[in-house]
């Protein structure tokens, strides 16, 4: 299968590490044969046809700053959007930033990919959470696949989970906490008594925040997540504007410590019901599975036939997020061959 590889970032090169430790296990296991053939990142493009070396490509990415300086075949300057329409693939992976406004580049990305006829992986959130219902019907139109398991979860298939374990199942609800930053920073209040200005420091000390944390903080990546959750596993057709959001930056040590001495756990938790989404802090009984500490991620899906089911583990990280695109390509190479 080949691939166009758009960014290359923590995600992008996490995804060429692993499929160069799982390549055999990928062949043997699932009939999969991988095949980087370009890789774009803001200088350029590294473009091979034969398949690029996964080696090669990360030593030149990490000794010159771009895949274009990769010797003979990189290509200075070229844009994603030219890579996307001229080069033959089955599949594009898309990796650049998560952008809120308007989802850009991603979203250009991702939107040509599918009018060219190629199949999306990504763990891109901005434009599935701005237009995830467009970007279906856009696929289905083009008879491909877009695909966003790294999207919730990282590496923990919260997606697949409902999608597919509880196929035929009926979700009733969905509650989560699903922003691992924010997590660590009340479970720093609870158990260290810091004020959250310490638990953010502590936080951004240990690469956990993005430069700007505010997407955390003030849960718009929480409702990012929900809204492809929602949209996805729920049959809904939201978009980000349509979720109530609360952050957590108004809480106090006080309020934490407070609903401690109650036997309750204050946590940012992402809720869909009724057509309802929302994302504000709640207090929960500490014995609630949704009280994980840390960076854990937790989700739990409402069923109406078989109860509650919730799915907890790590939320984010690059060869985390990798594996959750290793998945969904796997997923794409199976829909290719029932063509
Ligand atoms: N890191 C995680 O744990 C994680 C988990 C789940 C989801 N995600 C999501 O996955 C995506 C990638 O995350 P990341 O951590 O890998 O980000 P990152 O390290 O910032 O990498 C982003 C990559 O995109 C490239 N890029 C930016 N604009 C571009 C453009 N216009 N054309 C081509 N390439 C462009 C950058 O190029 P340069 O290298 O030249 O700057 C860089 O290689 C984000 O949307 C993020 O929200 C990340």
């Amino acid at each position: 299968m080949r691939i166009i590889l758009v960014g290359y970032g923590t995600v992008g090169r996490s995804l060429t590490d692993l499929l160069k430790i799982q390549i055999n296990k990928l062949r043997r296991t699932h009939g999969f044969y991988p095949r980087v053939v370009a890789v774009v990142d803001r200088g350029g493009a590294a473009i091979s046809s034969e398949g690029l070396d996964l080696e090669t490509l990360h030593r030149v990415k990490v000794e010159k700053g771009s895949v274009s300086f990769y010797p003979g075949v990189g290509v200075a300057g070229i844009s994603a959007l030219d890579v996307i329409r001229e080069i033959d693939a089955e599949v594009v992976v898309e990796t650049t930033p998560t952008n809120i406004v308007n989802g850009e580049p991603g979203m250009t990305h991702i939107k040509e990919a599918l009018i060219s006829g190629k199949n999306v992986v990504t763990t891109n959130k901005g434009p599935l959470a701005l237009a995830l219902p467009a970007l279906m019907d856009l696929a289905e139109y083009n008879n491909v696949l877009i695909r966003f398991s790294g999207t919730v979860g990282g590496g923990t298939p919260v997606i697949d989970f409902a999608k597919e374990c509880l196929n035929g199942e009926e979700i009733v609800s969905i509650r989560g906490v699903l922003n691992g930053t924010t997590n660590f920073i009340l479970t720093e209040m609870e158990e260290k008594h810091v004020a959250m200005k310490q638990a953010l420091s502590r936080a951004k000390e240990l690469g956990y925040t993005e430069e700007d944390p505010s997407m955390d903080i003030k849960g718009i990546d929480s409702a990012c997540k929900l809204v492809i959750l929602a949209n996805w596993v729920m049959g809904l057709r939201k978009k980000l504007e349509d979720v109530e959001i609360e952050g957590i930056e108004n809480l106090t040590l006080k309020n934490v410590e407070e609903r401690k001495r109650r036997g309750e756990l204050i946590r940012l938790i992402g809720e869909a019901r009724d057509e309802e989404l929302s994302v504000k802090p709640l207090p929960l009984p500490k014995h609630d599975p949704l009280c994980v500490k840390g960076t854990l991620n937790a989700v739990t899906f409402q069923t109406k036939f078989s109860g509650e089911k919730t799915i907890v583990g790590p939320g984010a990280g690059g060869v985390e997020t990798a594996s959750a695109v290793i998945r969904d390509l796997i997923r794409v190479k199976a829909a290719l061959m029932k063509r």
